[in-house]
Parts: structure tokens; C-alpha cells; sequence
């Protein structure tokens, strides 16, 4: 196996539409997956997609979060606060440490929405190094695919999780995250949002009801904006 160079937002192969994989158990398929494995564990981040591996092929790879509330005190679960919760193990705070098992693989995945609720949260990608925005995503998804032996896989997603699917395909579509930012004045460099956190929470758009928590229990003010995404 090997780690690969990851492509950098304005390489073309991020902008294309990556075609659909024949055959998940040919040689080569099974190596690219090995390779983006390795590529993510050396990399950090959430999750992956073979375009950013300079391989327009529809297969993602991507950790799916821990489930349960998260640790710390100050974190009563209250009404509307999973997706928030998950927000924040997933995409407002440093991982403690790596999610447990490899990446979860999906090969061909096909998304549907399954809430029509969307809402924001940080989100970072290993194509757009150093930056992170506030993108709107489904908050609950149902995917399908092929995992890593060719079986079929049938899920549903919320939370981080639906996040993670969410932006990965959007890279087998030629889309990064930041092409789904409404309020692009939300994007930044990690440093000067970590700096500057507070005053990003103030400027937080009045009008999106759908906005995660981000105050001092649930979000920025937790730490880091860390997840390196995918
Ligand atoms: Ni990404």
C-alpha cells in the first residue's frame, strides 16, 4: 500500500464527475482502497474520496462517529441537542483520538435525503487545507452502495455521520464544500477561527433556525474547529 498526494482545490480531477466502479473486487480497486486507507490514517480527517486521490471513481471512505452523548459535564442532553452533540465530537472539537475500526468503505453510493431539515456546521476537507466553513447539510440521509466485498449496504444517517456521506459523495460529484456555502464570509482559516471564535459566534446569521448550537457548551468555544474533514 501506499500514501497518496491528495489534490488540492483548482486540480480538475476535484471538479469532474467520477465514474462508477464495474467491478469493487478487481485488483486495482481493492489496491486504490488500500491506498486511500492508508492516505486518510496519515492524513487525519473524517473521511475520503478517490477523486481527491486523483482517481475519478465513485468509491468513499469515511469513519463513522461514535455514537452516544458526548463526555464532559457541561453536556446535558436537552431537545435538539443529538445532532449539536454529534457536531461537536465530530466537527467542533479535537478528536481525542482516532474513531475506533478502519473507515467504513462505500463503493457507488447513492444518497436521499430523509428529513427535509437541514442545518449548519463546521466542516474542513483535506482538499482545502487549513480552511473550514459553515455548510448547510441534511440532517438525516438514507445511502446505498457497495461496501469493500461488493455486498450491498443499506443505512440511515444522521448527525455528523450524515454529514461525513454527505460531503464525501459531493466529491465524486465534482463539489467541494465550499461550493455549498450560502454565507461565504463562514469560511476561514482554521488559525484565525480558533483566534477569533467568539466573534464568528456573534456574527452568526440571526435567520438560520437551523443552526446548531454554537456557544460555549456545544460548539467553537469547545476547542478546536478540528475535524480535518474529508
Ligand atoms: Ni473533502
Amino acid at each position: 500500500m501506499a500514501i497518496l498526494k491528495i489534490a488540492r482545490m483548482g486540480h480538475p480531477v476535484l471538479r469532474g464527475k467520477a465514474a462508477d466502479i464495474a467491478d469493487p473486487g478487481a485488483p486495482e480497486i481493492r489496491r486504490l482502497i488500500g491506498d486511500m486507507m492508508e492516505t486518510l490514517a496519515d492524513a487525519g480527517g473524517a473521511g475520503l474520496a478517490a477523486p481527491q486521490v486523483h482517481q475519478p471513481l465513485r468509491v468513499v471512505i469515511f469513519h463513522i462517529p461514535p455514537e452516544g452523548p458526548p463526555e464532559g459535564p457541561n453536556e446535558e442532553p436537552e431537545e435538539g441537542a443529538d445532532e449539536g452533540a454529534e457536531e461537536a465530537q465530530g466537527t467542533t472539537r479535537p478528536p481525542p483520538e482516532p474513531p475506533p475500526g478502519p473507515p467504513q468503505i462505500l463503493i457507488n453510493p447513492v444518497i436521499e435525503p430523509i428529513a427535509e431539515e437541514m442545518e449548519i456546521g463546521w466542516e474542513g476537507c483535506l482538499s482545502v487545507p487549513g480552511l473550514r466553513g459553515l455548510v448547510p447539510r441534511f440532517t438525516a440521509i438514507r445511502y446505498r452502495g457497495l461496501d469493500g466485498e461488493g455486498a450491498a449496504v443499506e443505512r440511515t444517517a444522521s448527525g455528523f455521520h450524515a454529514r461525513v456521506v454527505q460531503h464525501e459523495c459531493d466529491h465524486l460529484d465534482g463539489i467541494l464544500y465550499p461550493m455549498r456555502m450560502p454565507d461565504l464570509s463562514l469560511l476561514g482559516f482554521e488559525e484565525e477561527l480558533d483566534r477569533y471564535r467568539l466573534a464568528i459566534e456573534d456574527e452568526e446569521p440571526a435567520g438560520e433556525d437551523e443552526a446548531p448550537q454554537t456557544g460555549p457548551e456545544t460548539g467553537l468555544e469547545t476547542g478546536k474547529i478540528a475535524a480535518k474533514g474529508g
